[in-house]
């Protein structure tokens, strides 16, 4: 990737604050993290640090009208990989990684093992337990935990990250939550349907959406490094801050951070709240060799968007009203990714037929917002990210109709009681909504109720 062309785009451009990945486990206090890797002689903070300018990520073929992308919750690929052999005849022994979304949906649903690298310290044993609804890649209940605590004035993460895991492979090494970390949270586990289509969505075409917004809503782009493209910068948009840009780079730091498995892209194992675990660990690292990472990838990248309810009459004016409130300035209706052939993810991946020039409503504009609801833990504990503290991503709305807890830590049951939450950025739109009359109010939730 040349970074010289006039598509790059400083840093300021994107202004604010900028996030940084799930990464949990990058250390403020402990060396064990801080050592330098025997792989490629990279500190995990460094392989953490983008370069500080993205591509607008303008190319490919623009000549067609864009299509509405593929919707449903079935299990059936959206065209970027052939669907495969009949799903029930793939078993450990004749899974073929890559070849096909059924192959890879059995891998996204493979259950670890110690002796396959799992833990010693994880979350749960396949990507499948936490997200699942209604069929493997959607949300769930499933909530992870984070904690830290602010020291003369500065953010310091847990020994051992920010992500407290829950689970460990043996009792001496289980991570426990110190009294002086006094900032917790708890991260409900996200919806990954249809998220090929938000990987393809270009730079420029965030960076716009940003731009429209009226000042006091205006969200903010993060910038995080594309790990499979040595840190090249590009805008984040998975995760409740933004914390990575490519599926590929997330699921390697899921792999790691959910279930303990170390690959290329992370080569070093996490450690119990700061204490080194390698005499627990029995598998030589990198456990995996890279291929499930791209495997997990690319079952994603390959899963349609979720589909919407049944919608009447009601529902249509409710939308009305969701963006006559003003709603839809952070929760976007419609999105069209970059065109077939552009290439994103700091070079590394080209937009395909399948999902470029793809109209998608995710409700999301995928940027950061103070809405008074920020979990108090930065992306990285660096003055650079510092303002990421309060700010969380506009949750994608597209799939709300199957969870039944909202908001980053679940802990709101009834779309009313989240919209009641939005103060900070979204104070006036809630302020709007409260001053509709029932009738009206019921439309609204209606359409919510649609997604
Ligand atoms: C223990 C539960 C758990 C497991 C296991 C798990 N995840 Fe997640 N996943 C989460 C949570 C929680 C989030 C939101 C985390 C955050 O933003 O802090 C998330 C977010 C994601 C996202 C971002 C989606 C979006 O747009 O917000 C992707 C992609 C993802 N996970 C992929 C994976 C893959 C691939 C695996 C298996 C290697 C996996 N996850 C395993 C809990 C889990
Ligand atoms: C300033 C931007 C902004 C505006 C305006 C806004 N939202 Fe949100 N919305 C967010 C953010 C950010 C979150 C995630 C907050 C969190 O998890 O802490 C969110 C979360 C939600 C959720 C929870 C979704 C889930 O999956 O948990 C719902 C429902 C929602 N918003 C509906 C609305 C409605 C309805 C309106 C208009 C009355 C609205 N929002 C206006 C930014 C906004």
């Amino acid at each position: 990737m040349k970074t010289s062309r006039p598509t790059m785009v400083a840093m300021v451009l994107v202004s604010l604050a900028v996030a940084v990945p799930y990464a949990t486990t990058v250390k403020s206090e402990s060396t064990a993290i801080e050592k330098r890797s025997r792989f490629d002689n990279k500190t995990r903070r460094e392989r953490l640090t983008h370069r500080g300018a993205i591509d607008l990520e303008l190319g490919g073929d623009r000549r067609r009208r864009p299509t509405e992308a593929p919707t449903g919750f079935d299990n059936e690929t959206n065209g970027y990989l052939e669907q495969g052999p009949d799903f029930d005849t793939i078993n450990e022994d004749n899974v073929r990684a890559l070849a096909s979304f059924n192959d890879n949906r059995f891998i996204f649903e493979e259950m670890e093992q110690i002796d396959d690298g799992l833990g010693p310290t994880y979350n749960a044993q396949g990507c499948v337990e936490c997200h699942q609804n209604v069929v493997t890649g959607g949300a769930s209940q499933i909530a992870e935990h984070r904690t830290g605590r602010m020291q003369d004035g500065e953010f310091f993460e847990s020994l051992g990250g920010s992500l407290v895991h829950s689970r460990s492979t043996h009792a001496d090494i289980a991570e426990r939550v110190y009294w002086e970390d006094d900032i917790r949270t708890f991260r409900i586990s996200t919806n990954t349907l249809g998220n090929g289509f938000v990987e393809a969505i270009a730079n420029a075409t965030l960076l716009v959406i940003r731009k429209n917004q009226p000042a006091a809503l205006r969200g903010t782009a993060v910038m995080v490094p594309v790990l499979e493209a040595d840190g090249q910068a590009r805008i984040g948009r998975f995760g409740w801050k933004g914390q990575h840009a490519s599926l590929e780079s997330f699921s390697a730091d899921a792999y790691l951070n959910e279930m303990g498995i170390t690959s290329p892209l992370f080569p070093e194992e996490n450690t119990s709240s700061g204490r080194d675990v390698s005499a627990y660990d029995p598998v030589e690292d990198p456990e995996d060799d890279g291929v499930d990472i791209v495997a997990f990838a690319d079952f994603m990248r390959a899963t349609k968007a979720p589909a919407r309810g049944r919608i009447t009459s009601d529902v249509t004016a409710g939308e009305s009203l969701f963006n006559r409130i003003r709603c839809g300035i952070c929760h976007t209706p419609s999105i069209v990714t970059a065109a077939p052939g552009t290439r994103i993810n700091g070079g590394k991946f080209t937009v395909p037929e399948a999902l470029g020039n793809k109209i998608i409503h995710p409700y999301s504009d995928f940027l950061l917002h103070d809405i008074g609801t920020g979990d108090g833990i930065p992306v990285l504990p660096t003055a650079e990210y510092a303002g990421t503290a309060n700010q969380m991503r506009t949750a994608p709305l597209w799939g709300l109709r199957t969870r039944n807890r909202l908001m980053h830590d679940g802990l709101s049951f009834t779309a009313q009681e989240a919209i009641q939450r939005h103060a900070g950025q979204a104070r006036g739109v809630t302020a709007r909504y409260n001053a509709l009359s029932e009738a009206h109010k019921q439309q609204l939730l209606l359409f919510l109720d649609s997604l």
